[in-house]
């Protein structure tokens, strides 16, 4: 049985799809504390209702980046997970931080990468004129929003979409692709070849919703 720890810093609504699958799915794994970085997380009351430990880190408590990576390494690693998933986590983490992870740590990011890393990629990819937006789900390596990909979801741009309905739109694919990839992990499907994700079930890593 593998052990999951969920770092989030919000809504949570990305955790809660990946709670509910691993229960709906039989995964061999259970997802064993949900972590925040802001008490104030709607996703820790969800986790709490389904008697999944939490913890809140929070970030202003700390004085570097280095002291606030290091109690939330100590945070999870107190669950001594097999892998690490970055649900909507707002925070920047240290290179050592990622290290420790490596290759056991994936985030999900609302773009289609190498596309559009960092903040506000709704609004960036309206104002870009783009005809397809998406997620994308990766190994988290140092480099912020880079790291290997292992799925993407894509969805079509409307004509008179703003950020929001566009956010709305790609959110309901990643609730899709991220349970999904979380479980290709847990069954040992993964592997990297050169910095490429290979999924050994033959599982689709693209899913279109167009
Ligand atoms: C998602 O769009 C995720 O891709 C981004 O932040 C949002 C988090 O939503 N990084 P939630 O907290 O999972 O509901």
């Amino acid at each position: 049985m593998k052990s999951i720890v969920i770092l989030i810093s919000g809504r949570g609504s990305n955790m809660e799809a990946i709670v509910q699958r691993c229960a709906a799915e039989g995964w061999p794994a259970r997802v064993a504390a949900v972590i925040s970085n802001r008490a104030e997380a709607g996703g820790l009351q969800f986790a709490a209702a389904h008697g999944i430990a939490t913890a809140v880190v929070p970030h202003k408590a700390h004085a570097t980046r280095e002291a606030f990576d290091a109690a939330l390494a100590a945070a999870i690693d107190a669950h001594s997970p097999d892998l690490v998933v970055l649900a909507g986590f707002m925070r920047i983490l240290g290179e050592a931080f990622v290290r420790r992870y490596e290759g056991r740590m994936l985030n999900i990011h609302p773009s289609l990468l190498p596309a559009f890393p960092g903040l506000h990629t709704h609004e960036r990819a309206l104002q870009a004129g783009c005809k397809l937006a998406g997620a994308t789900v990766h190994f988290v390596t140092p480099q912020l929003d880079h790291g290997p990909i292992v799925m993407q979801s894509v969805v079509p741009v409307q004509p008179g979409d703003d950020a929001d309905a566009l956010a709305a739109r790609v959110l309901a694919t990643e609730h899709q692709i991220y349970p999904r990839a979380v479980r290709w992990f847990v069954e040992g499907a993964l592997h990297v070849e050169d910095g490429v994700v290979r999924q050994r079930s033959g599982e689709p890593q693209l899913l279109a919703a167009l």
